[in-house]
C-alpha cells in the first residue's frame, strides 16, 4: 500500500474526498499523516475523525521559509511517505522542498492552467468574462503553479455567477479528479519525466 502525506491550510474538503476514496476502495493508498501550517485548519478535524495522525507547524516558530520547510520535511519524512499531496496548502514551497519530493509531489489549483496561477482565480475568471473556468491537477515543480498539468476539469461560467458560486461548483469537480489522479500515481501509471507528465507511457 502506498503511503500518502497530505498538506492543508484550510477546510480540507479535498482531503475529505481523498479520505473517502480510500475508504471506498477507489484509492488503494493509506493517508499516513496530515500536516497543516494553520493550527485551526478544519481539515485537521476531518483527519482526526478518520483516525489519521495530524501535525501543525506554526510559521512564526521558524526564522524563515527555509527553516520552516526544513522542519516540515523532517517531520514528513518520519512517516516515510511515497507521495505528498498538496490540498489547499497555501504556502509557497522552497526549492529544496520541491526538489526533495520531485515527481512525487502533486497539487490542485483552481484554474485552467496555464491561466491564472496564484490567488483569486475565480475573481479573475469573472473579471475577464471567461465563458468557462476550471481546475488543474499538476506535478509541482519550482515554478509557482507552473508544473506539468495531469488532468483538468472545466465548468461553464453562468451569467449571474459570483466567486462563491464558481468556487462551490468547482469543488465538486476537484473532489472527482484529485482522487483519480492520485490513484493513477499509486498504480504506477503516472510519472514526471523531465518537464512532462506521462500517463501509461504517453506524454500528456
Ligand atoms: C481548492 O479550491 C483548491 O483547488 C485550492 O484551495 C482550495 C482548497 O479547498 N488549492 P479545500 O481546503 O480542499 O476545501
Amino acid at each position: 500500500m502506498k503511503r500518502i502525506v497530505v498538506l492543508i491550510s484550510g477546510s480540507g474538503s479535498n482531503l475529505q474526498a481523498i479520505i473517502d476514496a480510500c475508504q471506498l476502495g477507489r484509492l488503494n493508498a493509506e493517508i499516513v499523516a496530515v500536516f497543516s501550517n494553520k493550527t485551526d485548519a478544519f481539515g485537521l478535524q476531518r483527519a482526526q475523525r478518520a483516525g489519521i495522525a495530524t501535525q501543525s507547524l506554526a510559521i512564526g516558530d521558524y526564522a524563515d521559509r527555509q527553516a520552516f520547510d526544513r522542519a516540515l520535511m523532517q517531520s514528513i519524512d518520519r512517516y516515510q511517505p511515497d507521495l505528498i499531496v498538496l490540498a489547499g496548502y497555501m504556502r509557497i514551497l522552497s526549492s529544496s522542498f520541491v526538489s526533495h519530493y520531485l515527481g512525487r509531489l502533486l497539487n490542485i489549483h483552481p484554474s485552467l492552467l496555464p491561466k491564472y496561477p496564484g490567488l483569486h482565480t475565480h475573481r479573475r475568471a469573472l473579471e475577464n468574462g471567461d465563458s468557462e473556468h476550471g481546475v488543474s491537477v499538476h506535478f509541482v515543480t519550482e515554478q509557482l503553479d507552473g508544473g506539468p498539468v495531469i488532468l483538468q476539469a472545466s465548468i461553464p461560467v453562468l451569467p449571474d455567477d459570483t466567486e462563491q458560486d464558481l468556487a462551490e461548483r468547482l469543488l465538486i469537480e476537484e473532489h472527482r479528479i484529485y482522487p483519480q489522479v492520485i490513484q493513477w500515481w499509486v498504480e504506477g501509471r503516472l510519472s514526471l519525466r523531465g518537464d512532462r507528465a506521462w500517463l501509461d507511457n504517453e506524454p500528456l
